[in-house]
């Protein structure tokens, strides 16, 4: 497969991908907090940010490695791969495929809990690209969530990437709408059968029954049946995985640290003074997040939402973004705002669903054309020069 040559950007992507899409899937993929408005959020800050390029700095070579290493090693671009659920609705290699195109550009993936393929099957697929673990911590099953560590450190991962922004699944109308099930071929595979993962049956015909388990993503774990509530399908069975909602600083980070050797990133920040609960707790890194606008709407972007984190936290641990990221001009943005790095979550699903590991690969390549032709036209022979007062609030220029 080779990406057909009039698509040039990811938009362009988007819009071939949206063309062969299962309906289910698309709705998944764009699903957003009740009507949407911090997905367009995270999308239209980018444009209220306007950039003052300086000329004349011979701008002949340009090195886009990140300023500072990350997870103890350098990568081609400041730009990783956010975990997302269930990659396999999008391709049938899922995981593998995506953590491949990830170490064949070398930049790092952050692997989902809820993915379709094992920790160790897409460690093996990606090699040093493979980061990090996500993890929700599951309600009264900590056992679980243990296990998950030990197989990640076991693994050769570097970080358990814990996201904090989901204490209950969001509400989320479209899911309910599109009755949306993870089809019959899909498992949830880091688990055992009782929680949607192995079964050697093809057919699976329980699993999928609406009336049994509907086990769906996760950006809250799994949220059961979007039309029960979470009370009721705690009561109807045992086996459901619930994200915990007392989850807390105090109690919870010192498990994990006392748990894991591994470094902990906190996923899901927004606000400065949650920066500085992290840093006490021992957080390793910080990604600034609003779940690809999944979990509250009206909530925050991420962009706007950085300056005060990167000056609360002052360098003493880097500092990460998610949501939005389309274009390299994003990705210059978001560096002149202080972030150390980005990651994409949706775009990479458009490069899996139109060609898979090398759709994927299309993707990375294609920011990190347009990154490198940002730079030299903001006159940034590497990272280290992009500076803040190369953008400006569109807003105060309207004053
Ligand atoms: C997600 N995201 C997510 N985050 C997480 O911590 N655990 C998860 O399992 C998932 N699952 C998931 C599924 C899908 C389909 C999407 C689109 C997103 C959120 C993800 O990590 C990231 O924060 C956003 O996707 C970033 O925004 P963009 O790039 O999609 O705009």
């Amino acid at each position: 497969i080779t990406i057909p040559r009039e698509i040039l950007s990811l938009r362009d992507l988007e819009a071939k991908c949206l063309e062969t899409m299962a309906p289910m899937v698309r709705d998944y993929l764009y699903d957003g907090a009740e009507e949407g408005h911090t997905i367009r959020e995270n999308l239209e800050v980018w444009n209220r940010w306007l950039v003052v390029p300086r000329m004349m700095r011979d701008t002949s070579a340009v090195d886009l490695t990140p300023r500072t290493n990350q997870f103890n090693r350098s990568w081609s671009l400041p730009l990783g791969i956010a975990p997302s659920a269930m990659q396999q609705l999008a391709h049938p290699s899922g995981e593998k495929a995506t953590a491949a195109a990830a170490r064949s550009m070398n930049i790092p993936f952050g692997l989902s809990t809820f993915s379709n393929y094992t920790i160790e099957e897409v460690k093996d697929s990606g090699g040093d690209s493979v980061v990090g673990l996500q993890m929700y911590l599951l309600q009264g099953r900590r056992d679980l969530n243990l296990e998950l560590v030990k197989r990640a450190e076991a693994a050769g991962y570097k970080a358990i990437v814990l996201t904090v922004d989901s204490p209950v699944p969001g509400n989320r109308p479209g899911l309910i709408k599109s009755n949306f099930v993870m089809p019959k071929h899909m498992r949830f595979r880091n688990f055992s059968e009782d929680f949607g993962g192995p079964l050697d049956q093809a057919q699976d015909t329980q699993f999928n029954d609406p009336s049994s388990v509907t086990a769906v993503e996760a950006g809250s774990a799994i949220a059961s049946e979007p039309t029960r509530t979470q009370d009721q399908a705690t009561k109807s069975r045992g086996n459901q995985l619930i994200v915990d909602p007392s989850i807390n600083w105090e109690r919870d980070m010192k498990w994990l640290r006392e748990n894991t050797s591994l470094e902990i990133w906190v996923k899901g920040i927004l606000h400065p003074l949650d920066a500085e609960e992290a840093i006490a707790h021992g957080a390793s890194g910080i990604m600034v997040s609003n779940h690809g606008g999944r979990q509250l709407d009206t909530c925050v972007s991420a962009l706007d939402a950085l300056p005060a984190i990167v000056e609360q936290v002052s360098g003493r641990v880097p500092v990460h973004l998610d949501g939005g990221i389309r274009r390299g001009g994003d990705i210059f943005k978001a560096l002149a705002l202080g972030a150390d790095f980005v990651w994409i979550g949706r775009p990479v699903w458009w490069g899996l669903e139109v060609a898979g590991e090398e759709g994927v690969r299309w993707v990375i390549q294609t920011l990190k054309r347009e990154f490198e032709v940002v730079m030299k036209l903001m006159g940034c022979r590497k990272v280290g020069e992009i500076e803040r007062e190369m953008v400006i609030p569109k807003t105060a220029l309207m004053s």
